[in-house]
Order: structure tokens, then C-alpha cells, then sequence
């Protein structure tokens, strides 16, 4: 009786909000059932991948691998678990674990979400100046598709523009610059990587830094 009260509970949460996994492309994932599964008998498990079936378990524990997929999968018979491997872009989409009975039950969902390493940014600076020994540096570091300009001292840096292009819903890749250790730091990242570029402070602003 508790183990259908959990699935109906599941299946609630599952059909409202799958959960989102972002990869590095080429890389492998593993996703999880989270959930202490029985097969009763004559039903049958699967996992699909938009409406396809991915795989298919019987309560006999006999396992059918969509050919698409056989050298590139492992499935976990003791969990139900599915291992993925060497990611690819056409790979995102959503991932469903189903329980075929009497009636269909989602178990669970993920929306899978491949992205590419992120390109390292360029750092530049547009232009030095001190004011009262306080040193103002204006700095634009562009990403792929993004830049930003930026208004630093030798604590903090902030924003005074930049366009953001190709910041489409969940492949949003980030640039961010900010001060720390002396350093004016640019870094792009997205969900699963990120790379910087740097201009130390002290060059640009000979000044001395007088600081209390
Ligand atoms: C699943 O089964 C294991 C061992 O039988 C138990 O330790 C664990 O608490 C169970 N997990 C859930 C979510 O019911
Ligand atoms: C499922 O089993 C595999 C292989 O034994 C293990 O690596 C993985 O951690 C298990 N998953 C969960 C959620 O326990
Ligand atoms: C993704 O593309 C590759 C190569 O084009 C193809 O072999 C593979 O079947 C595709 N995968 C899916 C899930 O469509
Ligand atoms: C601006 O930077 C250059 C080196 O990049 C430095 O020679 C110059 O003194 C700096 N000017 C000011 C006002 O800090
Ligand atoms: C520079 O410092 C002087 C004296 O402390 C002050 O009067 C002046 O407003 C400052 N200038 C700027 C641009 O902050
Ligand atoms: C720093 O320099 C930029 C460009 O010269 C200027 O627009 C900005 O107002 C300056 N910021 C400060 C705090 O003086
Ligand atoms: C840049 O944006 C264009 C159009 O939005 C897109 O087609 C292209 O893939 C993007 N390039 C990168 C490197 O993200
Ligand atoms: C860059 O941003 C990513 C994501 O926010 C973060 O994990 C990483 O530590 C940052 N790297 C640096 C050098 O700040
Ligand atoms: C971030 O910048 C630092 C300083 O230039 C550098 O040592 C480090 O390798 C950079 N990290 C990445 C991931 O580019």
C-alpha cells in the first residue's frame, strides 16, 4: 500500500517539474530512478528519450536495448539506472522512466541539457585613468556571442554595458568581471564549464595602489 502511495506521489511531482541535467558534451550521465522499484509480473520498465523507447526490462529481468543505442549505454538491473556515455548536442531532450502495469507510470523525468566547453574570453582594456590616486580602468571582455564593458578600480569592478546576444533559455552562457587577487578577471561559463582571462592590476594602474 506505502509503495503505490510513493508512486502516486512521484508520479505527481515527476509530471510537474522534470528535473534539469546539464552534461559536458562527450561526457557520460547517469540517471537515477530514485526509487526502489519492483516489477510485478508481466510488467514491464523502460526508459525513453522523447517518445522513443530506449530500453525495455521485463519482470523477468530480460533487457531489449534499442539498437541506436547499444554500444553506448549500461543499465543498471539492480537500481534501474541508465548510464549514457559520449553525450551528444542531439542527445538533450527528455528523459523518462516508465512503469508499464495496469496503467502507465511515469516514475520519473529529466530534461537533459548537452552543452559545449565554453570558449575562453578576451579581456581588454579600453582605457586607464586615476582619479585622486584612485585608478579607474574600463575593461570589455568579449565571450562567443556576449560582451560586456565594465568600470574597475582596484576593489571592484561594474557594469556600464554591454549587449548580451544568444542568451537563448537554457544554453545561457555567462560573463562575468570582477576584482580579486590584484586581478581583473573576465569569466565566461555556462552549466558545466567556464574559462577566464585576466589583466593584473598593478600594470595598469602604476600608480600605486594606496589603499588603507
Ligand atoms: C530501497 O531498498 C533499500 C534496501 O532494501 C533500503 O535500504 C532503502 O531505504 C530503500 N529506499 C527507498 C527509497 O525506499
Ligand atoms: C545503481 O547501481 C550502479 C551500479 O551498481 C551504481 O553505480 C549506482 O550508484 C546506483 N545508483 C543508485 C541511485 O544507487
Ligand atoms: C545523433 O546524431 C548521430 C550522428 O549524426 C546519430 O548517429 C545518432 O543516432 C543521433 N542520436 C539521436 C538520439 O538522434
Ligand atoms: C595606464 O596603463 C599603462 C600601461 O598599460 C601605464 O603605463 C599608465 O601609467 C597607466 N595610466 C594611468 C593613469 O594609470
Ligand atoms: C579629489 O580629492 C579632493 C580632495 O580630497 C576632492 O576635493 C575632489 O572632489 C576629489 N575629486 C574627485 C574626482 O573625486
Ligand atoms: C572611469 O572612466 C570612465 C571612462 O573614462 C568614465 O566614464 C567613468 O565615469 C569613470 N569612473 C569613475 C568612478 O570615475
Ligand atoms: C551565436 O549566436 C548564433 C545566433 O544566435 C548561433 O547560431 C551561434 O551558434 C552562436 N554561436 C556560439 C558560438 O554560441
Ligand atoms: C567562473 O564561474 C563559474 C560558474 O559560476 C565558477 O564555478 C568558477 O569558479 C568561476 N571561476 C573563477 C576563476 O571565478
Ligand atoms: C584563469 O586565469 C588564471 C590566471 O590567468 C589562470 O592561471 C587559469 O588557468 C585560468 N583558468 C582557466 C580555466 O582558464
Amino acid at each position: 500500500m506505502s509503495l503505490l502511495l510513493g508512486f502516486g506521489l512521484l508520479t505527481c511531482i515527476a509530471s510537474s517539474e522534470s528535473s534539469s541535467v546539464f552534461v559536458l558534451k562527450g561526457q557520460d550521465v547517469r540517471l537515477d530512478v530514485q526509487e526502489n522499484v519492483t516489477l510485478k509480473e508481466l510488467e514491464l520498465f523502460k526508459w525513453t528519450f522523447r517518445s522513443e523507447n530506449i530500453l525495455r526490462c521485463t519482470d523477468t529481468l530480460s533487457v531489449r536495448v534499442s539498437p541506436e543505442y547499444n554500444n553506448r549505454l549500461e543499465f543498471y538491473q539492480g537500481n534501474f539506472s541508465l548510464l549514457l556515455k559520449n553525450l551528444q548536442q542531439n542527445d538533450s531532450g527528455p528523459y523518462t522512466a516508465v512503469l508499464n502495469g495496469d496503467k502507465e507510470k511515469t516514475i520519473i523525468a529529466y530534461q537533459l541539457i548537452v552543452q559545449e566547453r565554453v570558449e575562453p574570453p578576451v579581456l581588454t582594456v579600453d582605457s586607464n585613468s586615476s582619479i585622486n590616486a584612485t585608478c579607474n580602468v574600463t575593461v570589455t571582455c568579449r565571450g562567443q556571442n556576449t560582451s560586456v564593458t565594465s568600470s574597475c578600480n582596484s576593489r571592484i569592478c561594474s557594469q556600464v554595458g554591454g549587449e548580451s546576444r544568444g542568451a537563448e533559455t537554457s544554453t545561457v552562457r555567462l560573463l562575468s568581471v570582477y576584482v580579486a587577487g590584484g586581478f581583473i578577471i573576465c569569466n565566461h561559463s555556462n552549466q558545466v564549464s567556464w574559462a577566464n582571462d585576466t589583466k593584473e592590476i598593478v600594470e595598469l594602474c602604476p600608480m600605486k595602489s594606496e589603499r588603507v
